[in-house]
């Protein structure tokens, strides 16, 4: 059983890597493996309530592989963690099965609203649904949920719920676009789609496009403005004049 949770890791390995080309320089050479095998054992010792020797194995796994991950985090099957350095998992995380990070991820906590007593056992960290892929450097906060294949870009900070097949970007991270739900389980290395889209220059002219009607709408609001105090400035006079 053990063997086959092994083999299951590293095909997810070799999946979503491009440069894996083999399963020995998965086991050898990854340190995103690594970290897994090490957070298996460390997050047995825990849930049996042996909890030092699980926080000092889950330590040394940081210091071989620069990944931090608690052993009270619960992680699906067929995480993937690719590059791997820099990444903190915190203790309440909650992992969903074929979730991939990048380097440098923070799944981290933030204090809960109730910050009267201790927050040892408090929901503070994310918990990351099936399919769900994070980009190097992004910090998703709290205990907030990452849809199932959502998208979350490189050096995002999320603070809030990301819904279901969207791609959320930026600091704060907001919804940049939907993803097709029939293609949103493909995995895409980097999150990144292989035909990416239409042509740069349809996009630009379509963004272009939604700026002039957004400067038209603004223009006629402002005319109509205008025009009614114009039309009051004229009724005030003619009352005058009477
Ligand atoms: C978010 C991501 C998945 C989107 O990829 P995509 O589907 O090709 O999306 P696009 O490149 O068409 O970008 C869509 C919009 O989001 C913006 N955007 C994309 N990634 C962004 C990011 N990380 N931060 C801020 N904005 C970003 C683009 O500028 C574009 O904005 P516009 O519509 O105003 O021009 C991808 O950009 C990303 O960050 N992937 C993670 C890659 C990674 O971590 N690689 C490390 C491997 S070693």
């Amino acid at each position: 059983m053990i063997f086959d949770a092994l083999r299951e890791d590293i095909a997810s390995f070799r999946q979503r890597d491009p440069a894996a080309r083999s399963g020995l320089e998965i086991i050898l050479c990854y340190p995103g493996f690594h970290a897994l095998v090490i957070h298996r054992l460390s997050h047995w010792l825990w849930k049996k309530g042996i909890c030092l020797p699980a926080r000092f194995i889950s330590y040394m796994g940081r210091i071989v592989t620069a990944i931090e991950i608690h052993p009270g985090a619960e992680i699906g099957r067929r995480f993937v963690i690719d590059h791997g350095t820099g990444v903190v998992v915190g203790e309440t995380s909650i992992v969903g099965d074929d979730v991939t990070l990048y380097h440098s991820v923070t799944l981290g906590g933030t204090s809960p609203a109730d910050n009267s007593g201790s927050q040892v056992g408090q929901k503070r960290h994310p918990t990351i649904k099936d399919g769900a892929i994070i980009g190097s450097g992004a910090a998703v906060l709290g205990p907030i949920t990452i849809g199932e294949n959502a998208r979350v870009g490189a050096n995002s900070v999320v603070t809030k719920d990301v819904p279901a097949s969207v791609t959320a970007v930026g600091m704060p991270a907001r919804v940049v676009m939907p993803r097709d739900k029939s293609k949103a389980r493909e995995f895409q290395p980097y999150g990144t789609p292989a035909d990416s889209g239409p042509d740069p220059m349809v996009r630009t002219i379509e963004g272009l496009r939604g700026q002039v009607s957004t400067l038209m709408e603004r223009v006629e609001e402002l005319e109509n403005k205008q025009q009614d105090t114009g039309q009051a400035t004229l009724l005030k006079r003619d009352s005058k004049a009477s």
